[in-house]
This record gives C-alpha cells, structure tokens and sequence, in this order.
C-alpha cells in the first residue's frame, strides 16, 4: 500500500513513507518536504467541507452536555487532509488554533495602512503559534514510538514541546541557549516537565547539538521536522477561512528560522493549487535587524547565504543561521513577498502601539507591524491594500521587567485615593 504522504527529501530527492523515524533524510541530513496525496474535493467543495466542521466544531464546544473530541474542536485538524492523515485516536491535540482576527484603529493608523486586521496566535494553548505545529510533531513522534522527543529553542518551542509531549506521554528534552529564554517561557517548559539542558552557546549551537541528538535515536521536532510546518500551515489555512477566502494583499510575520515563512508559503502554493483562493497574497518576513541574515540576502537577490552572531532583545527571534533558508527562498520568490528588517527601536514602538491597544505580544511579534510601518512608509505596501500581521506570541511570554520601573513606591490608602482624586 502506498501511504497518503510521502516524505521528499529536498536535498538529495529522496523519497519515504510517513512511517520515517527520522525527521530529517536519513541519506543526506536534508530537510524533509510533507506531500499528500490530494484531496478527492477541491475549490468550493473543499471550502464546505472545512466551513462545516469549523461549525459543527463550535457548536458541539458551546454545549456542555456534549463536548466534541479536541482534534474535531482544533483549528490545525479541521484541515487534516492538508496535514496529515492520521487516525483520530492517535492525534495529540490540546485543542489549538481558533486563534482571533482583531481589528483596532491605532494599530493600523500606527502601520500606516487602512484595512489591518492581526491575527493573534497567542491564543494560542501555550501562548504561541508552535501549538499548531507541535500538535502535528507530537502525533507523528506518536505514531512512529519514538521513545523520546527534543527540540533547540529560543523559548517558545520549548514551552509547546513540554506541554504536548506531557501530553503524549513520551520524554522530552529541550536544549536552550542559557541566560536568554524569557522567564515566562523557561517556567512553562519545566512546568510541563521537559528535561531543560542550557547550553553555553546561542541558539544556533542549539540546533546544532539537538540535530546530533537525533542520530541516539531521539525524535527532532524543531522546524527542521516536516510536521512542524504541515502544522503550521493552518495559520494561513484558518485566517484565509475567518476571511470568507478572500485573500488579504499582504501576510506579514516575524521570521527567525524561517520555519514559519515556509510554512506560509507551502500553504499558499497548496490553497491555490486545491482551488481555496484564485489568487496568492504577498509575503513579508520581518526580521530583527540584529538577526537579520535573511534580509540582507533578500537585498542582494538571494545570491549569498549568510550567518551571522545574532543580537536583538526580541529574544524569540534571536537566531543567526535559519535552518529553513531554501524553503522561506521559494517562498518569498513564489509569492512576490519582501523581506525586511526592523531595528529593536522600532520593535519596541511597535509593541507599545500593541499593547496599548489592549491586544499586547511578546516583541518579536510586534516585528510583524514594525515591518508593514516600514513597507507602508516607502510605499511599498500601498495604504489601501489589505494587509494581514500575524502576532505570534502573547505579551505574557516576555513581559520584560515592566513593573518596577513603571510604578511609584508603594502608597499609603491617603496618598492613592489622592491620585485618583487629581486624575478624575
Ligand atoms: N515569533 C515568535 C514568538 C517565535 O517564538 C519565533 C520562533 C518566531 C516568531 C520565528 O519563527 O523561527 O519559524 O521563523 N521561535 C523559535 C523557538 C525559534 O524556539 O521558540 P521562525
């Protein structure tokens, strides 16, 4: 029997089953491509199949008597002929996805662009958008019993692997640059019960030593790991479908290893080609511009791969030498998208914005309308074009050290009840 997806690898064309205990080609190290045998259904047929169930979804969550099973309720599953076909039973899901489209007039006058909408994936179960594609890695590691899981990360990762291999039953082990990971992001991922290994080294290193980790058999399931990105892709599945399937012009994202611009991009190549959108929006990955290797091709026409020794306090994105560089190329090239880079200056006026907005991100998300301001601002992103930014983080993730600096010492009853009397 041939199976509903094959693995290809990008490198040397190799080609595997789903059933592959590696994440990567076990040939060549390449990275593996995800492809599925397609859908009987495509165009408006396949648009009603996936509205249905995100209604059918819905209404058996609102009933208490009988809540549907979580891979019915998730935003990642309700694709899953898009994602991987695997048996209900063995699907590891929290749920996830369902994540909101907010609209609010300061952000947009801020981007400088009439119609933006966000799309926060820090609704997401573990505050950020890697729930969606370690859903889909927790249930491959499941299916192929691996015996234990592990990932490099600047944080988030970390966090959603903890919590989904808890999940799953199976061990995890997470390496992360030590020093560097956020608060919030460290405490999660103990919490859940990872084994936490800090390395004297960035992130980069991390991923260097994670990739050795799996040759002791242990199952990767950083970005470099297909099911990451099939998982991933429902972000832009999910936001196409909020939109009635109209497109927006522009998706804007942050981008560190670039795991997520390919994402996007194999999911628009697929939404086009199954006839869900009669047109492709334009790309724009935003980078911080301290770990910005991937503007700087972007600028001389992707004739160089670069690394650099990345530096910025969008700690999340803090990455030097992305592993999904090919990839996020072919996306960009095939969506006419644009690469950017914001300096952490604009980052940080941009989460301000955010946050004061009352919908708040951790910084590296607030790349994402950095990026659009500038774009907007050269003309490039054209003010009644419509733009979509994804915020990838919740403010949670990082909220950086705002309290002390930010309030008075502590007051007497007298002295509050003063204040108010002098602001009201
Ligand atoms: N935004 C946030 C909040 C992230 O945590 C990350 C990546 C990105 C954007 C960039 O996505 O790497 O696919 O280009 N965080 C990874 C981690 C590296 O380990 O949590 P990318």
């Amino acid at each position: 029997m041939t199976s509903a997806t094959v693995l290809r690898c990008e490198s040397c064309g190799n080609t595997y089953g789903d059933d592959l205990p590696n994440a990567t080609c076990p040939n060549c190290d390449g990275l593996l491509l995800a492809e599925h045998a397609p859908p009987a259904i495509r165009g408006e047929e396949l648009r009603s199949l996936f509205d249905s169930r995100r209604a059918s979804g819905a209404a058996k969550h609102s009933g208490a008597a009988s809540v549907a099973p979580a891979h019915e309720r998730s935003g990642v599953w309700r694709f899953r002929e898009l994602v991987l076909h695997a048996a209900d039973d063995a699907i590891i899901s929290h749920p996830e996805g369902n994540t909101p489209l907010i609209a609010r007039p300061a952000i947009s006058a801020y981007a400088g662009v009439d119609s933006l909408i966000v799309k926060h994936e820090g609704h997401n179960p573990t505050g950020s958008f890697k729930d969606r594609g370690m859903t889909v890695a927790l249930t491959q590691a499941r299916r192929v019993n691996a015996r234990a899981v592990a990932c490099a990360s600047t944080g988030n990762t970390s966090a959603s692997l903890s919590a989904y291999a808890a999940q799953a039953g199976i061990p995890s082990f997470v390496f992360v640059p030590a020093g560097q990971i956020s608060a919030g992001k460290l405490a999660q991922t103990i919490a859940y019960g990872a084994r936490v290994l800090p390395i004297d080294g960035d992130f980069d290193d991390c991923l260097r030593l994670a990739r050795e980790a799996s040759t002791l058999g242990i199952y990767l399931v950083n970005s470099v790991n297909p099911f990451r990105l099939e998982g991933q892709k429902t972000i832009v599945f999910e936001l196409l479908q909020q939109l009635g399937w109209q497109p927006p012009d522009w998706i804007a994202l942050p981008a560190g290893n670039l795991g997520n611009t390919s994402a996007f991009g194999k999911a628009l190549r697929e939404a086009r080609a199954l006839g869900l959108i009669d047109r492709v929006p334009r790309l724009l990955a935003v980078q911080a511009a301290g770990a910005a290797p991937f503007a700087k091709a972007f600028a001389e026409g992707f004739v160089t791969r670069h690394r650099v020794r990345a530096e910025t306090r969008a700690t999340a994105i803090r990455i030097g030498d992305p592993a999904s560089w090919d990839r996020a190329i072919t996306a960009i090239r095939e969506t006419e998208g644009h690469v950017v880079a914001v300096s952490d200056e604009e980052i940080f006026a941009a989460k301000a914005v955010i946050d004061h907005a009352g919908v708040g991100c951790e910084p590296a998300s607030a790349a994402s309308i950095a990026g659009v301001r500038k774009l907007a601002a050269s003309g490039e992103i054209g003010r009644n074009e419509r733009v979509a930014a994804v915020l990838t983080g919740h403010l949670l993730k990082d909220p950086g050290a705002p309290t002390e600096s930010q309030l008075p010492a502590p007051l007497s009853y007298g002295a509050a009840m003063d204040i108010l009397r002098r602001a009201t």
